[in-house]
C-alpha cells in the first residue's frame, strides 16, 4: 500500500478510535493494568458506591464475600459442580440459614440440580436470599495511577437477588460490589481476569484503585506517589468476627499524645480494630466509648458545647468556637497505637463531623448492644467511612497487610483531587 493511503488509514482508525463508545476498544484479556472507578457517596445511606455493572452503581462493603445484584430472567447460570460455586458457597452467614433453613427449597444443598444457588447477603439489614449464581460482565478504567486510560469489561461470577434485598441500599443502586476475603470478591475477580495484584486502594468518598500501582492525585504540585507515603500493619483474619472482614490489632487509644490518656482498657488483650465501609461512624464497644469519649471530654474543654447534641452524637460544638488548621478543626489527636508498631492518626478533619452550618460534632458512636453481642466478642472498634475519607487505605492480600496515608489534607490534597479524565 501506498506510504500515504498508509497513514490516512491509519489517521482514520485513530479518529474513528475516539468516537466509539470505550467499551468496544478492550474487552477481558488481562492488560495487567490495575483498574479504577469513581466512588459516589450516596448523601441518605452514607454508602459508598461504584458503577461497574453496566453503568448502575454497587454498594461497597469491605466485608461482602459476593458481587450480587438484580438479574433480566435470561440471566446465565453456573453449574453446581464448577469452581466458583463452590467458593460461593464456602462461607454462608449464620443468619441465612436462620432465614431459610437448610433444607427448604430448592438449590438448598448447592452441589445437586443443575445451577448453583449461592446466598447474596445484604450486610445493613443482615437479609439473604437464595439466588442463582451467574456469569456477567463489569466495566472500569485501566488506569496508571493518575488517570484513567481506556474502558474494560472484564467477566465476573456475580450472585442473583431478589428487588427486595435492596432495602436499605442508595436508591438507584442495583447490588453490592462485595470487597471481602473471597475469591468471588470484585477485586480478587479483577486480580485474576486483569492479572493483577490481589489489592486495592480506597481513597473514600471519591476514588477505588483495584490492582496496585501508584496513586498521584492533582495536588499537592509535585505530584507525589502516595503509595510510597504509606504506614502498614498487619491484616489479621478472624472467622468467630466474620469470616469476610479486615481486622487490625491495637496496643491501645491515646488522645491529646498524652500517656497517661492511654485509655484504661478492660481487657488486657491487643483491641480488635476492623475496617467498614457499610457504616458512616467508627463505632466503639461501651467498654471501650466509655473511657474514651471522656478522655476526648476531658480534654476539649474549651469550645462552647451545643445543647442537646444532634444524634446519633453525644458531643457537639458551636463550630464558630473552633479554630482550623490544615488537618481540618485543630482539636486533640486520637491515635489508634497498632501492635506492630504503626499508628492509625485520626485529626480533627476525621474525628469532627460539621452538621450544620455551626455546629460540629465529634464523630464516633457506641456500638449497639445487638452488635456487641453476648460475651463481649465484638471488634473492639470498628473505624467506619467518614474516619476513612480523604486517607488512602490500601487492602492488600498478596502480602496480608494494611496500608494507610493518614489524612492527606496533610499533603494539602483530598480524595476529590483524582484526575478522572482520560488521558490523550
Ligand atoms: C499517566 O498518563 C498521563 C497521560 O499520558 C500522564 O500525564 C501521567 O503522568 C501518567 N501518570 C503516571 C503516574 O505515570
Ligand atoms: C487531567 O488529565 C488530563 C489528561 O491527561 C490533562 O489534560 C489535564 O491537564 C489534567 N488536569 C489537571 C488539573 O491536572
Amino acid at each position: 500500500m501506498h506510504a500515504r493511503a498508509e497513514t490516512l488509514l491509519l489517521l482514520v482508525a485513530i479518529s474513528l478510535l475516539s468516537v466509539l463508545p470505550w467499551h468496544t476498544l478492550a474487552s477481558g484479556g488481562g492488560g495487567g493494568k490495575p483498574l479504577v472507578a469513581a466512588v459516589t457517596k450516596d448523601g441518605s445511606t452514607s454508602l459508598y458506591t461504584v458503577a461497574v455493572k453496566d453503568g448502575r452503581p454497587l454498594a461497597l462493603d469491605l466485608s461482602g464475600l459476593l458481587v450480587w445484584s438484580t438479574c433480566d430472567a435470561s440471566h446465565s447460570t453456573v453449574m453446581p459442580y464448577e469452581r466458583e460455586c463452590i467458593e460461593a458457597n464456602r462461607y454462608t452467614p449464620p443468619s441465612c440459614w436462620m432465614q431459610h433453613g437448610a433444607g427448604a427449597g430448592a438449590g438448598s444443598d448447592y452441589r445437586y440440580g443443575n445451577k448453583c444457588t449461592a446466598r447474596p447477603y445484604n450486610s445493613l439489614t443482615g437479609k439473604c436470599a437464595p439466588g442463582d449464581l451467574t456469569r456477567t460482565s463489569l466495566a472500569a478504567d485501566a488506569t496508571n495511577g493518575s488517570n484513567p486510560l481506556y474502558q474494560v469489561s472484564f467477566p465476573a461470577v456475580a450472585a442473583c437477588a431478589p428487588e427486595s434485598l435492596l432495602a436499605s441500599l442508595p436508591a438507584g443502586a442495583v447490588g453490592v460490589a462485595g470487597l471481602g476475603r473471597s475469591e468471588l470478591a470484585l477485586h480478587a475477580q479483577i486480580a485474576a481476569t486483569q492479572n493483577v495484584a490481589k489489592k486495592f486502594a480506597l481513597c473514600l468518598p471519591s476514588v477505588a484503585v483495584f490492582g496496585g500501582g501508584p496513586f498521584v492525585l492533582i495536588f499537592p504540585y509535585w505530584r507525589p506517589d502516595i503509595t510510597a507515603r504509606l504506614s502498614y500493619t498487619a491484616l489479621r483474619r478472624s472467622p468467630e468476627l466474620g469470616a469476610g472482614g479486615y481486622y487490625i490489632t491495637a496496643k491501645g487509644i491515646t488522645v491529646n499524645h498524652q500517656v497517661h490518656q492511654q485509655l484504661a482498657l478492660p481487657n488486657h488483650g491487643p483491641l480488635v480494630v476492623q475496617l467498614s465501609s457499610t457504616i458512616p461512624y467508627t463505632e466503639l464497644r461501651p467498654d471501650v466509648y466509655g473511657p474514651f469519649i471522656k478522655a476526648w471530654d476531658s480534654i476539649t474543654e474549651w469550645p462552647k458545647k451545643v445543647t442537646p447534641p444532634v444524634a446519633p452524637f453525644e458531643l457537639c460544638y458551636d463550630s464558630r468556637t473552633l479554630s482550623s488548621n490544615r488537618l481540618g478543626y485543630a482539636v486533640p489527636e486520637i491515635d489508634i497505637n497498632l501492635e506492630d508498631g504503626a499508628t492509625w492518626h485520626i485529626f480533627g478533619g476525621n474525628s469532627l463531623v460539621q452538621v450544620d452550618d455551626s455546629t460540629a460534632c465529634f464523630a464516633f458512636v457506641e456500638m449497639k448492644p445487638e452488635k456487641v453481642g453476648y460475651g463481649n466478642d465484638a471488634p473492639a472498634v470498628v473505624i467506619g467511612g467518614y474516619q476513612m475519607e480523604h486517607n488512602l487505605v490500601v487492602f492488600d492480600e498478596e502480602k496480608q497487610q494494611l496500608g494507610f496515608s493518614g489524612l492527606l489534607f496533610g499533603l494539602q490534597t483530598t480524595c476529590n483531587n483524582f484526575n478522572f479524565t482520560v488521558a490523550a
